[in-house]
């Protein structure tokens, strides 16, 4: 047997993949890589490095793939990876593009579709006591009731003709809709996907987390001030941090959780119940 030093592989643990490593992504990657071999991707190829030394830095068993979800080659590459590294566990979906970062089309294409891509991606690798979390947004719940038309389509965002039909069926063309249409969507797809996860003895849920201190979130108050009345009347009083956000990933793809699955964890504070009680 060759001796090998200095090394955190570990390769009795099951995988996690963690797909998007910003803020929230990192803080959840340290979390999930805890208990599961890391499989880190995420867009930008330049980072993947530093983040990769940052996580074996820690100790812990870390690969790196650069992956853009807008890409349906770079999404089957990253299965194919994962279905050759090892025992796939754990799907922590946390890339997206907040309204400040990009145009309608673009959110539409990374948040909704390129997920969605994923959820069929990942199904393909999941087993008994897989686990699949989407990182949404509050901003799901935030939407008015949709009219069965949107409705519908929302509910098929792989059909090639979505965007085409999505541009005809809403009026207003703004990042904001985007983000906060596609978020819905998003939750909509983890209950829809709840039977076909669980055909396999896994679970999908979705997770929506409100105003978090994140690079993203100081973004999105320095573009819109309105965001500002939403902490003021957040019940805690404050923002959340990227550990909290963790810990409810942690909490839904533990054992824990094994009964949960279809349904969404709102992460906020209390905003969403405030605004539900209060009229918006
Ligand atoms: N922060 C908040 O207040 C807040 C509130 C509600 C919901 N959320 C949600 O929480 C999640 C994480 O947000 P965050 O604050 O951690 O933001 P973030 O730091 O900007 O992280 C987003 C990540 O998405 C990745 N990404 C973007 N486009 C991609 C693509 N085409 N393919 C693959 N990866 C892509 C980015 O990758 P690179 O870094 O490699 O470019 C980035 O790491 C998002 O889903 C967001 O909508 C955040």
């Amino acid at each position: 047997m060759t001796r090998r030093t200095g090394s955190s592989e570990r390769p009795d643990l099951p995988i996690a993949v963690v797909l998007g490593a910003g803020g929230m992504g990192m803080a959840i990657a340290r979390r999930l890589g805890q208990n599961h071999r890391l499989v880190l991707a995420s867009q930008s190829a330049g980072r993947m490095e530093a983040r990769r030394e940052q996580l074996e830095g820690e100790g812990l068993d870390v690969a790196v793939v650069q992956c853009d979800v807008t890409d349906p080659a770079s999404v089957e590459g990253l299965a194919r990876f994962v279905g050759g590294h090892g025992r796939f566990r754990t799907l922590a979906h946390v890339a997206a593009l907040s309204p400040s970062m990009a145009d309608w089309d673009t959110i539409w294409r990374v948040n909704l579709v390129g997920a969605a891509r994923m959820e069929r991606a990942m199904l393909g690798l999941a087993s008994q006591g897989s686990v699949a979390i989407f990182v949404s947004s509050l901003a799901a719940h935030m939407a008015p009731p949709l009219a069965p038309a949107l409705r519908d389509l929302l509910d098929d965002p792989l059909a090639a003709d979505f965007l085409d039909r999505l541009s005809e069926t809403v009026a207003e063309h703004t990042p904001t809709q985007a983000y906060i249409l596609s978020k819905l969507a998003l939750n909509r797809l983890c209950r829809r996907a709840a039977p076909r996860w669980g055909a396999r003895g896994a679970r999908i849920v979705s997770m929506s987390p409100g105003l978090i201190a994140t690079p993203m979130g100081a973004l999105e108050f320095a573009n819109q001030p309105g965001k500002i009345d939403l902490l003021d009347r957040t019940p805690l009083a404050r923002e959340g941090t990227m550990l909290e956000t963790a810990d409810a990933v942690e909490f839904l793809a533990s054992d824990k959780a094994s009964f949960i699955t279809g349904t969404d964890l709102l992460v906020d504070g209390g905003i969403g119940a405030v605004l539900e009680f209060s009229g918006g």
